[in-house]
């Protein structure tokens, strides 16, 4: 890969580290295009790897010493593999450990490397740079510990997942560095997040993607989603008196919450409503993409936003104006809020060669609603994770 960008992070490279990087691993960001907040609910996703991505440069070491350079942080770490520790400092430099930490726990050898991280997932706005760099960094140990092939991609997504939730300490599920690693070109992946089992859905041709980042602060984002995870729980273990044969919402049907609701507190039973049917939507959503029914699939996306407001309660004040700028151009299908929510971004499904028209009207509509300046992304939906050889 020689594009613009590879032949600058090369040359950042060699100025940083004094010799020539041989090996790029790339790990994308991603666009959830509906199934939000299931994966964690043992239910259904349907994700997209965007062409946003994180790129390891690096060149591997013959010890155990790891020395990295983040260009957008601008900042040296540099770390031992014999002695990982979290470190409350210099918060990115985690994920790489944690990546460390999970892949030895599995017994596979490692080597160091010198490694230069660049990115362009635009940060803390639910398109999944924390499952970017981990599926950039985890291709990258295992190439240069000559391990490549020694874990499937459904593993290595696994490990990412276990490393952000045990070694940095964040509760996610498994759709983002599931989709980071496996995602295909022009491919959304429907995704059992039960039995990892996965297919890939071809992107239609009829529709485009429009990625609104909110720029509003996700401040409330982690306090209110291990919340969200135990009143899911909540709903099980109330279910479970009536429906003992059940582990997770996933396999309880619409029918079946609307007869037992009176077991659980009513913004239980909400909560439980809108995993129940986004379940529900997902696969509906599958079966209108595989008859080209792009109105369709529009109308479960506006009635997923809608349920994550109403039910789920994860929108805010400036999700629903994005998604209301979106919607207010003729050729958008639909339009929710992507990722866990309370900020970060919201996905349109569009017409191809309407793009422009709703990032026209998101720019007009969306800073008068809320004072604030977004920004808007368009992608095709790319592929997984990547290693390039360079040189
Ligand atoms: C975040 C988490 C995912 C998923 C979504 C909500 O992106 O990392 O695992 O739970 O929120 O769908």
């Amino acid at each position: 890969m020689t594009d613009q960008r590879t032949q600058e992070l090369t040359a950042e490279f060699r100025r940083r580290f004094a010799t020539t990087p041989t090996l790029m691993a790339i790990g994308p960001g991603r666009v959830n295009l509906i199934g939000e907040h299931t994966d964690y609910n043992d239910g259904f996703v349907l994700p997209v790897a965007i062409k946003r991505d994180i790129r390891v440069l690096l060149r591997p070491r013959s010890d155990r010493r790891v020395r990295l350079y983040s260009l957008e942080y601008d900042g040296w770490y540099e770390f031992d593999l014999d002695a990982l520790a979290y470190d409350k400092d210099v918060l990115w430099a985690n994920y790489v450990q944690g990546i460390a930490w999970v892949l030895a726990e599995q017994g596979l050898a490692l080597r160091g490397f010198d490694g230069l991280i660049s990115g362009n997932v635009p940060r803390a706005s639910g398109l999944s740079s924390s499952a970017a760099l981990e599926i950039a960094t985890a291709t990258a140990f295992l190439a240069a510990s000559d391990l490549t092939g020694a874990l499937d991609g459904v593993q290595i997504a696994r490990a990412a997942q276990r490393a952000e939730n045990q070694f940095v300490g964040v509760n996610c599920g498994i759709m983002d560095q599931f989709i980071s690693m496996l995602g295909e070109e022009g491919h959304a992946l429907l995704i059992d997040c039960r039995s990892l089992e996965y297919q890939l859905v071809p992107f239609p041709s009829q529709g485009a993607l429009v990625i609104g980042n909110t720029k509003a602060s996700r401040s409330l984002a982690s306090s209110a989603y291990n919340e969200r995870r135990s009143q899911c729980e909540a709903g099980v273990a109330a279910l479970q008196r009536v429906l003992p044969g059940i582990r997770a919402l996933r396999d309880v049907t619409s029918a079946q919450l609307e007869k037992h609701k009176t077991l659980m507190d009513p913004t239980v039973y909400r909560r439980c409503r809108h995993v129940v049917a986004e379940n529900e939507r997902v696969l509906a959503t599958v079966a209108a993409l595989e008859r080209d029914d792009l109105a369709e699939v529009g109308r479960l996306m506006d009635a997923s936003h809608a349920s994550l407001r109403d039910d789920y309660a994860v929108s805010s004040p400036a999700l629903d104006a994005m998604v209301e700028a979106m919607r207010s151009v003729d050729g958008c299908y639909g339009a929710r809020l992507t990722g866990a929510g309370f900020g970060g971004c919201a996905v349109a499904l569009v017409r191809p060669g309407r793009e422009q028209a709703v990032a026209g009207a998101i720019y007009d509509r969306y800073p008068k609603a809320t004072n604030i300046w977004p920004e808007v992304y368009t992608s095709p939906a790319g592929p997984g994770a990547q290693l390039v050889e360079l040189a």
